[in-house]
């Protein structure tokens, strides 16, 4: 039986992963040390979906081990060595601002311990796809350059801009300020796509924008769509960071991500690197979905105002014409609305 190893596997992406690959008949080999709940606290703990995922996937098999230890995941690497086809490597400390205060402990987790992965990939099962999420934010705060007009509700881009359909691979990670967390996640972005050109391994790299759904144990610092859905659910006060709440963000549900996934793996190449997200048609300010919330639940949302955040994007919606063009059957199925409806009847 082929395995399918995910890290980060009670995370967001690592659980819808590790649910719709077990459906593929691979067995899933989850790793996850439930870090989340150290980086943000109890209330982002993924621990529930440890245990829902034993529940739910036969088979499944978990270590919760920390993606920074070698000789732990050495050994899960071993005991499985060539029956390991696919790799989904979802582990990560997520975000921008937690990055700030610990640096080291950022780096380590997103940049070395992919190297690590990356290195006992090519020792152990060399044939294996390794698929990497990655963030929007290795280009830096270069978005913010774009020439953007302030309407009422949202920042927006002229409509004969190139990227009025979004933002493509050929936006430059050079020259601008990625925040700690940004370099973190494209010092691990190129290794991985590095990998796939030196080494002749089949790796591809998905450089996402804001990702959702119902599983997102969202937090104040991480997962904004989940978090603010939750306020508007429980009736806790939401602060919006800078910007007068006029950012955008496209917003794409895990499962949208994983059956990506799943059509790299099945026609994988070598060292790509791919925008993915929701796209325009998914996009919305801050302003935008708190209206949205506030039409769902049926009340008015408490909100307060905070300082923007250093290096964050004012506009950010992803092109993902490249992976479309290369794999034209895949899809979206979830728009803005459902995924809100979703999200707001799970809580
Ligand atoms: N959620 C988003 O909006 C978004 C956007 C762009 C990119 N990404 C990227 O996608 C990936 C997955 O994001 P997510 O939203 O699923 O995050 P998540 O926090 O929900 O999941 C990550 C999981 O990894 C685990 N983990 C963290 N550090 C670990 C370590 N050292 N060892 C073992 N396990 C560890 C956590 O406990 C958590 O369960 C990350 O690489 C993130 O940078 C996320």
């Amino acid at each position: 039986m082929g395995v399918c190893l995910v890290t980060g596997s009670c995370g967001l992406v690592g659980s819808e992963s590790a649910f719709y690959f077990a459906k593929s008949g691979l067995k899933i080999v989850g790793i996850d040390n439930d870090m989340r709940a150290k980086y943000f606290g109890k209330t982002a703990s993924t621990r529930k979906m440890k245990k829902l995922l034993s529940e739910r996937i036969s088979g499944y098999e978990h270590h919760a081990l920390d993606i920074r230890q070698l000789t732990g995941l050495e050994k899960v690497f071993e005991k499985y060595a060539k029956d390991i086809k696919l790799i989904i490597h979802s582990a990560a400390q997520p975000s921008h601002d937690w990055a700030t205060d610990y640096p080291l402990v950022d780096f380590n987790v997103n940049a070395t311990a992919t190297l690590q992965l990356l290195e006992l990939t090519r020792k152990y099962c060399p044939r294996a796809i390794f698929i990497f999420s990655s963030s929007n934010k290795v280009y830096g705060d270069t978005p913010n350059h774009l020439p953007l007009r302030e309407l009422p509700l949202r920042w927006e881009i002229e409509e004969n801009h190139s990227f009025y359909h979004g933002i493509d691979e050929s936006m430059s990670v050079d020259s601008s300020k990625h925040s700690i967390f940004g370099v973190s996640k494209l010092a691990a972005d190129i290794m991985v796509q590095e990998y796939g050109r030196y080494f002749g391994m089949r790796t591809g790299v998905f450089r996402a924008g804001c990702l959702t759904g119902p599983n997102h144990a969202g937090t104040e610092l991480h997962g904004f769509l989940s978090y603010l859905v939750k306020c508007a659910a429980n009736q806790q006060k939401y602060t919006i960071f800078g910007y007068k709440g006029k950012q955008v963000r496209d917003n794409i549900h895990s499962y949208d991500l994983v059956t990506a996934f799943d059509y790299f793996y099945k026609n994988p190449r070598t060292g790509e690197a791919y925008n993915i997200g929701g796209g325009r048609q998914n996009s919305c300010s801050i302003l935008e979905a708190i209206g949205m919330c506030e039409k769902l639940s049926g009340r008015t949302l408490e909100d307060q105002y905070g300082q923007a955040r250093s290096a964050d994007h004012i506009w950010y919606i992803s092109n993902v014409r490249k992976f479309q063009s290369q794999y034209p059957q895949w899809h979206q199925t979830y728009s803005l609305n459902r995924i809100l409806e979703e999200m707001f009847h799970s809580y």
